[in-house]
């Protein structure tokens, strides 16, 4: 299609943006679609799936200087429901008109939340759903909850280039109650979210609803311990932190915010000040998609996994937080500025929360013969946000230490999902938590793109294993092991597993920056509690969602390659993002790398899981290896103490 190119006048909205990395604003948001609506024939029915910024290319954000001006571009992602088609826009806020106009054929974007609660109102009214519902004797329709899971890819005939979900079903028995803790087994709906119709109903026979209520929430809880007295944090001169738009600074850590519906959180330019200047760590570091598959072959939960990045939008699940309840102390707060599905703008107030924790010893040694004392009190930097993503919730954790350690870390929390079962039954592919109540067992995999930049764009990723030297001339008592080095030059080289035997982990070098020793700068990425897939690897997830089988990969740097399921991974099926990136097995020595990290948490349901979990954890860390030519805490002060000093 033609594009208009008569140039508009600026409109000024961008006096709000200071840096090329700014997230678009809620106006630029609400302009990027109405210069689409105005300049492109869109249908009726279209739906905004995105509307985000375009980021400028890594040179022009690494030599931005404060005062230059800024380019800002949206990039969009929409939805035409009555073509049934997607298209791709790039919009010049700047010049206010449409730069790129592309469809891409055999995809499907992401479900939206409009579609979430169109569907339920749809699913709902159905005559068949209705009929259903009276046979297991529920009688009030608007207490089911209708829960529309993405429904992957089979091959199945009469669903092809159809845009689907597939529902599960659950009963409420009044507003407020929790309906996960009646499954409607054997009930689900196919759903054509284009045409907005019910495909199908399908019903695998009745299994009586379980008979307990499953409420966690206050008003039903009634009684609670008495024994808690106030633990109240107070930083009476405020925070160390300072705060600029997007760019914050602590300690010696530089960083800037972002956020998109489909990451969430989003950390750009990631430095640490030392020698003078800030030394560059990562360029950007983001969660990239994740997916949980369920382990139950039955009929009606084979298809059970989800895609909570590329099929749902993470980011735009995202909780606003409370203070005094999500997060304690002296909080700074990011707003987040996002997209409707019909163009506008709808901000998360206080989607990302920002403070300071006090986090036990940082270091510390009793000289025995003085009796002489030095310790000090380790603080970090909280940047966090939780999401929503139907029966679960997961919050996103980025720790900055004083010593140089970037953390990652996720809590799992919510309600597992359930299922029905009959009375006396036991499952074989989950967990019984209530009676008649069973909790499929499953895994929650998570990949990260980190896109590394230690003291510089070019660097190497080695992989460092322990080894024990065999017996001989060179280690005649058996006592000795050595860690061992090796570079991974290319794409296919780099698709690693952990080894925790071998105390592997992996370092990212830069050859050309040496430290005081002589020896290449670099930072290790460490990893935490992990596991592979049990799905077989011809399994439709394993083909949909291949990074789950290695827990590192490593590319070149490549602007549009973002997410390891792909641009697309909603009913794709299979072989995008990673397997696909990776195919032509580029060189990944010496050049920019982007590492991605596969992070799996393995979840065998507990009755203590029900009726909500208490928070699981999983993680990894970035450390500096070499990076500084000495311990770089050494300057952190004694703590005041009310005895004197922490030092004798
Ligand atoms: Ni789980």
């Amino acid at each position: 299609m033609a594009i208009p190119t008569e140039k508009q006048p600026d409109t000024g909205i961008r006096q709000a943006v200071s840096h090329p990395l700014d997230p678009l604003t809620a106006e630029e948001i609400v302009e990027a679609a109405n210069i689409l609506k105005s300049q492109r024939r869109l249908g009726s029915r279209v739906r905004f799936e995105t509307i985000v910024l375009r980021e400028p290319g890594k040179p022009d954000v690494l030599s931005f200087q404060p005062g230059n001006s800024i380019r800002r571009d949206a990039f969009l992602v929409v939805l035409d429901n009555e073509e049934e088609a997607t298209y791709e826009a790039v919009v010049s806020l700047n010049e206010g008109r449409v730069t790129d106009w592309n469809k891409v054929p055999g995809v499907q974007p992401r479900i939206m939340f409009d579609e979430f609660f169109e569907c339920e109102t749809l699913v709902r009214a159905n005559p068949d759903f209705r009929a259903a519902l009276a046979k297991r004797g529920i009688s009030d329709p608007d207490l089911v909850m209708v829960d529309p899971w993405s429904a992957g890819y089979y091959g199945f005939a009469d669903e092809e280039g159809r845009r689907l979900a597939l529902t599960r079903n659950f009963l409420r028995s009044s507003p407020t109650d929790n309906g996960y803790a009646r499954p409607i087994e054997g009930l689900s709906a196919l759903v054509d979210l284009n045409k907005m119709e019910v495909m199908r109903i399908d019903d695998y026979g009745v299994v009586p609803l379980p008979p307990n209520p499953g409420n966690y929430a206050a008003e039903f809880v009634g009684e609670f311990r008495q024994d808690l007295k106030p633990l109240e944090i107070t930083q009476p001169e405020g925070p160390s932190f300072t705060v600029d738009g997007h760019s914050v600074a602590w300690q010696k850590w530089h960083l800037r915010i972002g956020f998109t519906p489909r990451e969430g959180l989003v950390l750009y330019n990631v430095g640490y000040e030392d020698q003078g200047r800030v030394r560059p760590i990562l360029y950007r570091a983001a969660l990239s998609d994740m997916v949980v598959p369920y382990g139950d072959p039955s009929k009606d939960h084979y298809r059970k996994n989800a895609f909570d990045a590329g099929e749902y939008g993470i980011g735009s699940l995202t909780n606003s937080l409370t203070l005094g309840c999500d997060c304690l102390g002296e909080i700074h707060y990011f707003d987040a500025d996002l997209n409707t599905g019909r163009g506008g703008s709808f901000t998360i107030p206080n989607a990302v929360c920002m403070h300071e924790e006090d986090y036990g010893i940082l270091w510390k040694h009793t000289d025995w013969r003085t009796g002489q004392v030095e310790v000090r009190r380790s603080r970090r930097l909280v940047i966090s946000s939780i999401a929503t993503v139907g029966n679960y919730e997961y919050g996103f954790f980025w720790y900055f230490y004083q010593d140089g350690t970037i953390q990652l870390e996720i809590k799992l929390t919510g309600i597992i999902n359930t299922a029905g079962i009959a009375e006396g039954e036991t499952p074989r592919h989950g967990t019984l938590v209530a009676p008649q109540l069973n909790a499929h067992v499953h895994q929650h995999f998570f990949n990260f793109r980190l896109d590394m930049s230690v003291d510089g764009e070019a660097n190497t990723v080695l992989e460092v294993n322990t080894v024990a030297e065999p017996l001989g001339p060179d280690n005649p008592h058996g006592n000795a092991f050595y860690a061992e080095a090796t570079p991974l030059k290319t794409e296919q080289e780099a698709q690693r597993v952990i080894d925790p035997m071998s105390g592997r982990y992996w370092l990212v070098s830069n050859p050309s920056v040496k430290n005081a020793l002589g020896r290449p700068v670099g930072y290790k990425l460490m990893p935490g509690e992990n596991i592979l897939p049990f799905a077989h690897p011809g399994a439709s997830i394993i083909q949909r969602a291949g990074f789950m089988t290695r827990h590192l990969w490593v590319t070149p740097y490549a602007p549009d390659e973002l997410s390891a399921t792909g641009p697309y991974p909603n009913q794709h099926p299979g072989g995008a993002g990673l397997p696909e990136y990776t195919r032509n097995d580029r060189k990944v020595e010496n050049t920019d790398v982007v590492l991605w990290y596969t992070l799996g948490y393995h979840h065998v349901p507990r009755p203590e899981d029900w009726p909500i979990s208490p928070v699981g954890y999983c993680g990894f860390s970035l450390k500096p290896v070499g990076f500084f030519d000495t311990n770089p805490v050494l300057d952190v002060p004694p703590s005041a103490h009310h005895n004197g000093a922490c030092h004798a």
